[in-house]
């Protein structure tokens, strides 16, 4: 008996819905997929027509270049000119969170990598992902699947509200694990540049290889920097516990604001309307999104959300609320 378990163009990721999103692809259209990190939307990175979809459904500047998906260290090798640095990173950590900025092999179509001579690439850790990129058999180029602007999906139900009808199908696999999006380093030269932190921490990635000190022009190489980021529809303020700006919340009325955070807000101030304490960075890293998502909603006007400290996804953390508030985007 068939049985029809489609929501929309929600559906569980079976091996059947797979090998239709497989062919949606080979046939230039649009599937989002859960990754560890993020959900994301995939086209074929080798087929100009299919990545300008990308571009047009989430309403992204043209100047922002994709990151290509593929199943390994040989397979990156088909799109990207490896040297011993990057390589010591795809064995390091992959598959998993780690983006790998190299020049590009001219195979990879200029709209994928918005004209750029480099070009990012990552093996996700997801089975679904990892399945959708076999049976394709192509590198699937995927931003995270939102609206530009907007905070990244980490349900099929955030992606289906903001991409929705834009999309061919979307891969439903519950929450995304992470919940924020990859590290992003440049490995073009001997000390690796990190170009967005994220759940791979500079921590880790010192252990195997040189990391550039972070100046002011490191933005500059990736076209995301510049662009507004994570932003939810209400305003985010941001609360450092430590650094006594205590006083942004007397201009906060009972009921009006959100509050997220590792620690309790102090006790001087009116109730929130929510309050939403975390147990670690991990897991204010896993909920941020999909909290922003709920709050936006939620009737108040402000969202009020602690900085953790600056290490480990800390560090992470910090650089997306910076930009959903505002204050890290130029
Ligand atoms: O976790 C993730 O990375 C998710 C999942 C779906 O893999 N993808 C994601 O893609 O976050 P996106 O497009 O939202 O962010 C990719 C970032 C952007 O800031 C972009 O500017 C940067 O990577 N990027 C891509 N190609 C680049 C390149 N050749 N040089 C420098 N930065 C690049
Ligand atoms: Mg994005």
């Amino acid at each position: 008996m068939f049985v029809n378990n489609r929501n929309g163009n929600i559906v569980p990721p079976t091996a059947a819905y797979i090998r239709e999103a497989a062919d949606i692809l080979k046939g230039g259209g649009l599937v989002a997929f859960p990754t560890e990190t993020v959900y994301g939307l995939g086209a074929n990175a080798l087929d100009p027509e299919a990545v300008a979809r990308i571009f047009a459904a989430k309403g992204r500047p043209q100047d922002n270049p994709l990151i290509l998906h593929v199943s390994g260290i040989s397979d990156a090798a088909k799109y990207g000119e490896l040297n011993r640095v990057s390589e010591t990173l795809m064995h390091a950590f992959w598959p998993g969170a780690l983006t790998i900025v190299v020049g590009a092999r001219p195979v990879v179509p200029e709209v994928t990598r918005a004209g750029l001579d480099t070009v990012a690439l990552r093996a996700p850790l997801h089975p679904v992902a990892m399945e959708l990129i076999r049976e394709s058999g192509m590198p699937i180029a995927a931003p995270s699947a939102n609206r530009s602007g907007r905070p990244s999906t980490t349900t099929a139900g955030a992606v289906a509200d903001d991409l929705g009808g834009a999309v061919d199908l979307i891969l439903d696999a519950g929450p995304t694990r992470i919940g924020l999006e990859s590290t992003v380093v440049d490995a073009t030269e001997c000390e690796v540049a990190v170009l967005r932190p994220g759940g791979v921490t500079q921590e880790m990635l010192a252990q195997y290889v040189d990391i550039a000190e972070d100046d002011e022009t490191l933005k500059y190489r990736s076209p995301g920097n510049l662009h507004r980021h994570y932003a939810p529809t209400v305003p985010v303020l941001l609360w450092n516990a430590e650094g006594g700006d205590d006083d942004l919340f007397a201009a906060l009325g009972a009921g009006e604001w959100s509050y997220l955070g590792l620690v309790a807000p102090p006790a001087t101030t009116r109730p929130p309307c929510e309050k939403v304490l975390f147990r670690s960075p991990e897991e204010y890293a896993r909920e941020l999104f999909a909290c922003f998502r709920r709050l936006e909603t939620s009737g108040a006007r402000t969202i009020v959300a602690q900085l953790p400290p600056d290490c480990g996804m800390g560090r992470a953390l910090r650089n997306r609320l910076q930009k959903a508030s505002g204050s890290g985007a130029s």
